[in-house]
């Protein structure tokens, strides 16, 4: 099952690209731009890697993102991932980042976007990966701040392809960004948000009607709701479910209790993915691999995941049958 779980062509549509910073990259930036890490090694700072919720991860991922201040930083973090990616058989991803934390700090959206984008083009023509851009607003800000991201991302418009919302959830539910995601709606871009994470049902509920959401990123307490959930499986909307980072963020008490299964049996639309990587302890294959040795997934779930992963995914539909035409083909010709 390792073999098919690694080799299968799959997308990843929860990726946070500030999630994908790995210490040793992180103390390197930082070092060439002459910024203090608060962590006197590498080492002590894995040892930090230790969250109880989500803020505590939060803390130390936006800690992490000062030592980012160059195009060449945003490129080369970038790159790191696609290439990372392609090894583990992505043949799409569809990348978030957070340009208010990069913002705040005065760092010009331009400069962030430059990188990322040089990387996109790079990695499309150095392995065929191909990608779509997220733009996130953080939540714990407020609403006028999304609103001038918004404006910032004009001149970029079309290297950004949908609009999302992550952060702190709990205390900041989507109702708050209510009419700054229906300006982002009316400017053509799709739209996502986190909810569900740690925050409740009814958060998913505002993601669904009041956001007017294509997707939702986590939604685990859906499950807390059976009329949310006939309400999810009836517009068949995606879920991108990120395991590993469920149990690093205590979403979860164990990944044997994860719900990703009974997700799947209630017949909801989930995809697996990876979230922070460089911080939970893996990528989309060891979520993968994890979630299917916890809950014994058959050949055919991790198959019925893949192709999710294309359909879920903001390909257009002539790409989406090529790529899952590409997973029955290795299927197919598949032999351990
Ligand atoms: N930003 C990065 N990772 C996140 C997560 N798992 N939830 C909310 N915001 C995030
Ligand atoms: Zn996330």
């Amino acid at each position: 099952m390792k073999g098919f779980i690694e080799k299968i062509p799959k997308a990843e549509l929860h990726l946070h690209i500030e999630g994908t910073f790995e210490p040793e990259l992180m103390f390197e930036i930082a070092q060439r731009n002459k910024v203090r890490i608060p962590y006197k090694s590498i080492d002590k700072l894995k040892a930090a890697y230790d969250f109880n919720n989500l803020q505590e991860f939060l803390n130390i991922y936006y800690t992490g993102c000062n030592a980012l201040l160059k195009e060449q930083d945003f490129y080369d973090m970038t790159m790191a991932y696609l290439k990372k990616a392609h090894q583990q058989n992505i043949l799409h991803t569809e990348i978030m980042f957070d340009p208010q934390t990069h913002t705040r700090r005065r760092i010009p959206f331009k400069t962030v976007i430059t990188g990322i984008q040089r990387a996109r083009k790079d990695a499309k023509k150095d392995f065929g990966i191909s990608t779509k851009l997220i733009m996130c607003f953080l939540r714990h800000l407020d609403e006028e701040a999304a609103f001038k991201t918004l404006e910032e991302a004009q001149p970029f418009y079309n290297q950004i392809d949908a609009v999302g919302l992550d952060s702190s959830e709990i205390g900041h539910p989507p109702s708050n960004f209510e009419r700054v995601f229906k300006k982002a709606r009316a400017e053509g871009y799709l739209l996502v948000a986190h909810a569900g994470e740690e925050g409740p049902a009814e958060y998913v509920w505002e993601a669904l009607n009041l956001i007017k959401v294509d997707r939702i990123d986590h939604g685990n307490h859906s499950l807390e709701d059976n009329r949310l959930v006939q309400e999810l499986v009836t517009k068949k909307m995606p879920l991108t479910v990120c395991p590993l980072s469920n149990l690093k963020l205590k979403v979860v008490k164990d990944i044997s209790d994860h719900p990703l299964k009974k997700m799947m049996q209630k017949g909801l639309f989930v995809t697996v993915n990876s979230d922070d990587p460089a911080y939970f302890g893996g990528y989309v294959n060891e979520n993968y691999l994890a979630i299917q040795q916890a809950l014994e997934l058959t050949r055919e779930d991790i198959i019925q995941l893949a192709k999710n992963s294309f359909e879920a995914s903001f390909l257009n539909n002539t790409d989406k049958k090529k790529c899952i035409s590409q997973v029955e083909e290795f299927v197919n010709s598949y032999s351990d």
